[in-house]
């Protein structure tokens, strides 16, 4: 099946070699400095050939042997969204929790603690009726590449099947058992008591079990949660058995999460709420993507960390949604956008590049995130002739129609 969608105003390649508009074009070359990292055709049209994106141009030299053709009346074509960070399988609410932080409660990464419980009393259907609901919301919402950590079972049985439910519905699966210590092996003492204990099992038994279905292992390397030498031994137990390193740091307070993500090599380092000069040099001059994730300050009422700083000192920045039913239970990447480019210093460019390119690049992908012949077809038309009304009109839904794959949705 060949569909040729013509008629675009707007088309984002993220491919900054590709673009015909002007104003663009003397800056082509310029990283993420603006328009021109989008690599933007304008009156354009993408022809789509099962899953993959065929042709790329200007509409008036489209090919002409399109089984179907979708008239975008003039608005703009993005690449979907890749959402690099989400914790999508749990059960319970913690609606309370977030209305009690509304009114001044601080946010703690206790609250997890809840969430582990109702993880654990729910049924394997039950949290795939859930995590299939949650696929459907962010498929809607324009985000057609997503990871999902497990980190709500935190024994060997409950790791294991969270691991096994996300890889029903991604192939980007993060094993995120040292999360947090749980409640029975938590003696009070932090490092110095039975959370060693937790770390054996996760970097034995518990990295067995769900090894076999991630990519990827994370580690919540921050007080309160993970020391960075019980990160460290968890994040080169995953590394040694063949998965790829995240990690979540530099949340609730400045800490050694980006120095060690930088040292092991990791895909991404997470939150990045608090951060050194020496720890954004370190991220400037290495792989790691910094990964922002501004759903958390939205909700936990934390500071916006400064994404300009990032990109003008050189580091790769993704944005994320980081959906979980504590920190931040929104899966809206449009608000992402709009949040980076109002408090986080990006231009709607810049932060549309963090929430496609850059979401590929922290999962280590150059099949998405990019709409280049080749790439899987993965689109977004806006209800809207240009990128920038993403943050421009907030709130608003302004998701058209999606493609995931070469399949409409
Ligand atoms: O990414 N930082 C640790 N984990 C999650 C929060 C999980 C929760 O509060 O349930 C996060 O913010
Ligand atoms: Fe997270």
């Amino acid at each position: 099946m060949r569909t040729l969608i013509t008629n675009i105003a707007e088309l984002v390649t993220n491919d900054q070699l590709v673009t015909n508009d002007e104003q663009a074009q003397d800056a082509v070359g310029q990283r993420l400095a603006g328009d021109s990292a989008l690599g933007i055709l304008c009156d354009a049209a993408v022809l789509l050939d099962g899953d993959r994106i065929a042709w790329v141009g200007e509409a008036a030299s489209a090919p002409t042997d399109a089984d179907e053709i979708v008239d975008a009346a003039g608005q703009a074509v993005i690449p979907g969204f890749v959402d690099s960070h989400t914790h999508l399988v749990f059960g319970g609410d913690r609606s309370a929790e977030f209305a009690a932080r509304m009114s001044g409660q601080p946010y703690s990464a206790g609250g997890i603690q809840s969430t582990v419980e109702a993880t654990r009393a729910a049924s394997d259907d039950e949290l795939r009726t859930r995590l299939a609901s949650f696929v459907a919301e962010l498929h809607a919402q324009g985000t057609t590449t997503f990871e999902v950590k497990t980190g709500y079972g935190l024994s060997v049985a409950d790791e294991e099947r969270l691991a096994r439910l996300a890889g029903e519905v991604t192939d980007e699966v993060t094993f995120l058992g040292a999360h947090v210590v749980p409640p029975e092996f938590d003696n009070g003492m932090g490092s110095d008591g039975d959370s060693d204990d937790y770390v054996t099992l996760v970097c034995g038994a518990m990295l067995d079990a769900c090894a076999p279905h991630a990519r990827w292992i994370d580690v919540f390397c921050e007080r309160g949660a993970f020391s960075t030498e019980q990160s460290r031994r968890v994040l080169e137990a995953g590394a040694e058995r063949g998965l790829g390193v995240r990690v979540h740091g530099n949340q609730l307070g400045p800490g050694d999460g980006v120095q060690l993500a930088v040292e092991l090599g990791a895909a991404s380092v997470d939150h990045c709420t608090y951060l050194s000069d020496d720890d954004v040099s370190a991220l400037a001059a290495s792989d790691t993507v910094c990964t922002l994730l501004p759903g958390v300050e939205f909700s936990t009422k934390q500071p916006y960390p400064d994404a300009k700083r990032l990109v003008d000192a050189g580091a790769t920045v993704a944005l994320a949604s980081d959906c979980n039913p504590g920190s931040s239970f929104t899966s809206s990447m449009a608000l992402c956008i709009a949040i980076a480019v109002r408090d986080m210093g990006l231009t709607p460019a810049e932060a549309l590049w963090a929430s496609t390119a850059g979401g590929a690049a922290a999962l280590r992908r150059d099949d998405v995130g990019r709409i280049v012949p080749g790439a899987r077809a993965d689109l977004v038309l806006l209800r809207a002739p240009s990128h920038v009304h993403l943050a421009y009109r907030p709130g608003v839904p302004l998701i058209e129609r999606v493609w995931v794959a070469g399949r409409a949705i």
